[in-house]
């Protein structure tokens, strides 16, 4: 005899152990997937009402991302961004965990302990089941379905951004190189030749080669500290560096190797430079070295001369790279020091 789940029975009701592949089996039924099954209906009281809130925060969601990929394009402030971002993620996040708590199916789903290898028929059997309970479950939702897969295709679209537009173009030679070159004249902001008697000894200045203080360069890799530490004598930071500070004077780019801030704090008794922003300290007197603080490599030095006419040139352009270190950046020894 068999039940109604097509199980056979024995005439007391217990299931009858079967034969199959010479192994001794007890049946098992998978009972078929219907709407009304109380197992597979939504864990919610009220599931209209959850399908209405996890819709609701799926739109909010998909708003938020929507605003984010906006923000993004017209580049607001990192506040907006990271509001609207996270008003995105939360959306989506919190209707997607709602779905999965409220409308999916209550369970619970148990099954009766048996042989742990199951037949090839019985494998069919459960690979048909889940395909049938999976679309009846599908079926129920595809309103919230379609919600969640446009939010995650917006989302998609919405990360491509950086990739598309934040990598920009190849800087080529950009960072290797400066506007100073052998024979230029050094200003100050305004465009004024820095004559020798301009600075006293302990004195300091911003220069830059002229014709570039004004542009972006010569605000961001051509700034230099011009210090004069004694009133006459050649300064020798380094071996090989006996002509590069005539008169007392001497001079280091302005960007600092750590992260690039301008290092633009003298501490004249000392005579150190100070970065302002994590505190590295450079000693002036020693081809500014770092002696405290995360940068890593010294200021590279300006070599400097005196015209006829006492106004302060450049000898030659920066014998290396200014500011922080970068990928294609050559650390080889120059002068004694990495370059
Ligand atoms: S940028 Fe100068 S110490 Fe960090």
């Amino acid at each position: 005899m068999t039940d109604v789940d097509g199980m056979p029975r024995a005439g007391d009701g217990s299931p009858v152990m079967i034969e199959h592949d010479g192994e001794h089996r007890t049946p098992v039924a998978l009972p078929v997937a219907r709407f009304d099954d109380p197992h597979l209906e939504p864990a919610a009281r009220h599931p209209r009402r959850a399908e209405l809130i996890v819709a609701f925060f799926l739109l909010v969601g998909i708003a938020g991302v929507a605003a984010f990929g906006g923000a993004y394009v017209e580049n607001a402030s990192t506040q907006a961004l990271a509001v609207t971002f996270g008003v995105g993620l939360f959306g989506l996040g919190f209707g997607l965990t709602a779905w999965g708590k409220y409308l999916m199916p209550r369970g619970p789903f148990e099954e009766a302990r048996h042989e742990l290898r199951t037949s090839d028929s019985e494998r069919q059997a459960m690979a048909a089941a889940l395909v049938e309970r999976t679309g009846v479950v599908v079926k129920r939702r595809k309103f919230l379905g379609g919600l969640l897969g446009a939010g995650f295709g917006i989302f998609g679209v919405v990360a491509a951004f950086p990739l598309l537009r934040s990598l920009g173009p190849l800087p080529g030679k950009l960072l290797f190189v400066t506007d100073w070159r052998k024979g230029s004249l050094l200003v100050d902001s305004g465009g004024r030749p820095v004559h020798k008697d301009d600075l006293q000894p302990g004195g300091i200045m911003t220069v830059f080669p002229n014709g570039f203080q004004n542009t972006d360069n010569g605000q961001a890799v051509d700034q230099t500290v011009l210090i004069r530490l004694q009133a006459s004598g050649n300064i020798v930071t380094m071996p090989g560096r006996e002509s590069w500070g005539p008169d007392g004077f001497v001079a280091y780019s302005k960007m600092c190797t750590h992260l690039g801030c301008p290092v633009g704090l003298y501490e004249r008794l000392l005579e150190m430079l100070v970065c302002p922003c994590h505190q590295s300290m450079f000693k002036v007197r020693d081809g500014a070295v770092p002696t405290f603080g995360p940068a890593p490599r010294p200021l590279p030095q300006l070599p400097l001369t005196i015209d006829p006419d006492g106004y302060l040139r450049a000898q030659a352009g920066y014998d290396q790279p200014v500011g922080p270190g970068f990928w294609e950046r050559n650390t080889s020894l120059k002068n004694g020091t990495p370059a």
